[in-house]
């Protein structure tokens, strides 16, 4: 555990889930740059001060915010976990942030609101259209990113949204944002969610901002749905990373004697897997649908057939480590007999990590780019 050295305190924060040998910092050089910019300004001499902190990633600004009980707005689980786990190792109560999704923002006027710009453009778009009905006068907003996060789109939508916009120089390869809030008083609608037809079937998918391949149809995930199994003989099917859910909405149709369940870290995309998935079958199936990390809270031995399409990135750390996390959890989840079905880019190696796992591991499909693997629990 690292210590965060601010000029709001000194703090120990960790990533969240914590991995063995962890060589990256639970905060980057934006976090340390608002904390300095808040303090250098001054911009928090009162205490009854509002703030609101959106996309912070393992409580750098929360935890060290605590003391003016912020608002914390973010749509990672693993996120809302790792801060709360920051403050309990800063014998700090929970209760020191509110922490929210982001389809859940708070009502009335903000003092101070912090955001960490975030990958997605779309995303950013939805998190300034909604932070416009809390902003006053007298509201400062300070955006924060690294560098290479911040484009001229990235101002632009300050600009649009916010107010005139201007940025800091940089420091420390990170660099901060000031829009003014200029309270025009229009009303901008956001245009999320957004959704697109499924091809070959009428099913309309939507989509909030967050959320995986949003615009149109993944090629991998293409892939995966011509070739999803259709013999009707799993009980309990599960979606691991389900993003919009379709991967699991076309195993339902397939499978119509089946239970699914849509799991994913980011709660837009559990959402939307949810209302896609009601919309399909109105009152005809249920679903289950939770925000986690991997399968964490599924009960072990219970699933007959797990579906994935692994991410190849957690927040901003690329790598396969959360593919395999997924499919030693799945491995956890599964029965005697379940199968995990997985779709990757042929270069990825997936199949030597389900061999040496399952110790058994076959191609159901493959082409030039992708392979759908499956692999059964002996
Ligand atoms: C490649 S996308 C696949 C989405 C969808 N299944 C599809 O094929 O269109 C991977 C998904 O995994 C989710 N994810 C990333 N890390 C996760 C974690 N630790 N636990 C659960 N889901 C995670 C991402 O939010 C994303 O929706």
């Amino acid at each position: 555990m690292e210590i965060l050295d601010s000029p709001f305190g000194q703090f120990q924060l960790s990533r969240y889930p914590k991995r063995a040998k962890e060589t990256l910092r639970a905060w980057d050089a934006a976090d340390e740059f608002i904390l300095n910019q808040i303090n250098e300004e001054n911009l928090l001499q009162n205490k009854e001060s509002k703030v609101l902190i959106i996309n912070d990633q393992f409580g750098a600004l929360s935890v060290a915010l605590n003391h003016y009980s912020p608002v914390v707005v973010s749509d990672s689980w693993l996120a809302h976990t790792g801060i709360k786990a920051n403050l309990l190792n800063n014998d700090l109560p929970e209760e020191n942030a509110e922490i929210r999704n982001s389809l859940d923002y708070p009502v009335g006027k903000f003092d101070l609101i912090l955001l960490k710009v975030p990958k997605s453009l779309a995303m950013l778009e939805d998190q300034l259209i909604s932070i416009r009905p809390l902003l006053s006068d007298n509201t400062r907003v300070i955006a924060g990113g690294m560098v290479k996060a911040i484009h001229t789109s990235t101002l632009k939508l300050f600009e649009k949204i916010i107010g005139p916009t201007k940025t800091s120089l940089a420091k420390k390869k990170a660099r901060l944002i000031f829009p003014v809030c200029t309270n025009d008083g229009k009303e901008i609608v956001s245009p999320y969610p957004s959704g697109y037809t499924l091809e070959n079937t009428c099913h309309e998918i939507i989509n909030h901002a967050g959320v995986f391949s949003r615009d149109s149809l993944d090629i991998g995930t293409r892939f995966f749905l011509q070739h999803l199994p259709d013999e009707d003989k799993y009980q309990r099917i599960i979606d691991l990373g389900c993003g919009n859910g379709v991967v699991g909405l076309m195993a339902a149709e397939r499978n119509p004697s089946a239970e699914l369940t849509f799991v994913d870290e980011s709660f837009m995309a559990v959402a939307s897997a949810s209302e896609n998935f009601n919309a399909a079958f109105a009152n005809t199936r249920t679903g289950s649908f939770l925000a986690t990390d991997c399968l964490k809270g599924i009960e072990k031995n219970s699933a007959d057939l797990i579906l994935n399409n692994p991410p190849f990135h957690q927040q901003n750390v690329v790598g396969d480590f959360i593919a395999l996390q997924m499919f030693r959890e799945a491995k956890s989840v599964l029965k005697k007999g379940g199968e995990i079905w997985v779709i990757g880019n042929r270069h990825l190696g997936y199949h030597q990590r389900l061999k040496k796992l399952f110790g058994n591991c076959s191609t159901v499909a493959s082409n030039k780019k992708f392979v759908i693997l499956k692999a059964a629990k002996q």
